[in-house]
């Protein structure tokens, strides 16, 4: 019990260090003295090439672009007003991971800090001028529409193409398939997937609706091969013969988890030691589109983009899974704050790679905690969330969680049926689990790996170096980076 408690105080001793450490770092790009007056050209323009230019400049899917002062001016008090919502769904940058609590060093994170959002509120509450052209930052080069932001991709494979009426109900089902033409199993590194289409022009005005930009609302989508099961066969056996449904279910899963493509999904990097099979042979199936109108005839595909890992890459361990979620919701009609629990206990050691919540119109927040063998708990991430802007947020790989088997993770939705959350059309009735954006879901699309023990104080020695750990100290989302004696350590690093 002692030696518990002196845990936890160790851990909060390094958690005040840290924190400060954070507080002392010099704000990015902003250099805020008294006598200093924020200009755009010096302190605004920097901010926006870092976290808004790739969406907001022409051609790039924002409605307007935000690159030179003429662009930016008239959009000032919106601009404050947007990135001042920090988590909140409106939020720009849309990326709605809660600053205040849980892990926070993410990939490719575009969030602003604090001093950021100080400087744009100054900017424009000063009248937003516009300072001194010598500052001006040089302009960005962007990626080209058909560029990737996982570099220069070494198979791109397009769906069937599929035409959504300007005022067609939402539709769910499969699209068919796309052969990869691979002659050779490769490993992937990184994927990414864009809506590709071509609108008529409409007379009527733009939807309001959820994700109105984009037909395509999600996509689940699955890497097959004459070898590979089919979902309906491994159902089949199941009922039918349990032995070898348990060996054809592993060996499916050995062929790893493919991200679901969503409306406004950016990309996911796999973990290095988690390539992602894609076998000689295979095809891409669609397997479940919900495709919506845009309030315009479009004609629309989805283009996966796939990065290999060199010829010759083994994988150490398997991307998986991890959480499943929860059928019972019960969200009630006009009402902000209701919250919706789902628990699921770790079998294995494992490795969270990336948090991602999965919610419905009604959705604007999921947290994610472990419960510890040992009793203790806590908050690994919080995100806000927007069912138009589905974010994932990968874990950098020295903050992965590390979970011992037994953790149970329980994440935990929150729901808003008022009038405030505008994705609801309607929040007057009840509403339970369903398909459609207006029905509810609650599920994490967490991903991550099952490690085995070897694997798992492999892991655990190379986190303490990384971090350079002392025996006892205390890693949020690692309860057992600090337990070590030093000995054991010193050797580790021989
Ligand atoms: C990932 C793409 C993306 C990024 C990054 C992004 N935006 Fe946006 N932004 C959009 C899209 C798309 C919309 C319109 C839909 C919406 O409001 O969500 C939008 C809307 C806005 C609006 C509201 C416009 C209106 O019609 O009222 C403002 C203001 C804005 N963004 C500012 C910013 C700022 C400032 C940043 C950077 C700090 C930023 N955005 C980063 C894509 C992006």
């Amino acid at each position: 019990m002692t030696t518990r408690w002196t845990r936890i105080r160790t851990a909060l001793a390094v958690f005040s260090i840290a924190a400060g450490a954070l507080l002392l770092a010099p704000p990015l790009a902003v250099a805020q003295d008294a006598d200093h007056e924020v200009t755009f050209e010096k302190d605004i323009a920097p901010i926006l090439q870092r976290s808004c230019q790739n969406c907001h400049r022409p051609g790039a899917g924002a409605p307007m672009s935000l690159i030179t002062y003429e662009d930016v001016r008239p959009w000032a008090r919106s601009i404050k007003n947007r990135t001042g919502l920090r988590n909140k769904p409106e939020a720009m940058p849309p990326w709605y991971i809660e600053k205040d609590i849980g892990i926070q060093d993410f990939k490719n994170d575009p969030s602003l800090s604090d001093a950021e959002v100080e400087a744009i509120a100054t900017w424009v509450d000063n009248g937003a001028p516009l300072g001194n052209p010598a500052d001006m930052p040089p302009p960005l080069e962007f990626l080209a529409a058909d560029q990737w932001s996982i570099g220069e991709p070494d198979l791109i494979i397009s769906s069937p193409t599929v035409e959504v009426g300007a005022s067609d109900p939402d539709w769910w089902g499969a699209i068919g398939e796309t052969p990869t033409g691979l002659t050779e199993d490769r490993y992937v590194a990184a994927v990414e997937q864009k809506e590709v289409s071509e609108r008529e022009p409409t007379t009527t005005a733009k939807r309001s609706t959820v994700g109105s930009n984009f037909a395509i609302h999600h996509m689940i989508w699955n890497a097959v091969n004459d070898d590979r099961i089919s979902d309906e066969e491994l159902e089949r056996l199941r009922e039918e013969d349990p032995a070898e449904f348990e060996r054809r279910a592993a060996e499916a899963a050995g062929q790893g988890f493919w991200p679901v493509h969503e409306v406004g999904r950016n990309a996911d990097h796999f973990d290095p030691r988690a390539g992602q099979l894609l076998k000689a042979g295979s095809r891409i199936a669609f397997t479940s589109a919900h495709l919506h109108s845009t309030g315009s005839h479009t004609k629309t595909r989805l283009d996966i983009a796939f990065k290999f890992h060199p010829r010759g890459y083994e994988p150490e361990y398997t991307n998986s899974a991890l959480f499943a979620g929860t059928l019972n919701i019960d969200v009630r009609g006009n009402q902000a704050d209701q919250a919706v629990v789902a628990y699921q206990t770790l079998p294995q050691n494992a490795k969270l790679s990336l948090f991602e919540p999965h919610l419905h119109a009604a959705g604007v927040r999921q947290c994610l905690d472990a419960i510890y063998p040992n009793g203790l708990s806590e908050t690994l991430s919080c995100s806000g969330y927007n069912h138009s802007w589905v974010r994932a947020y990968v874990y950098q790989d020295h903050a992965a969680p590390l979970l011992p088997k037994g953790t149970i993770l329980r994440i935990t939705g929150y729901f808003d049926t008022t009038p405030a959350n505008r994705n609801v059309a309607d929040g007057r009735n009840w509403s339970g689990l369903g398909h459609r954006s207006i029905d509810q879901m609650m599920i994490s699309l967490t991903q991550g790996m099952y490690l085995s023990e070897e694997q798992f104080a492999q892991e655990l020695a190379e986190r303490r170096e990384t971090l350079d750990l002392d025996a006892g100290d205390y890693v949020l989302g690692c309860p057992l980076c600090g337990q070590f004696d030093e000995g054991t350590a010193a050797q580790d690093q021989q």
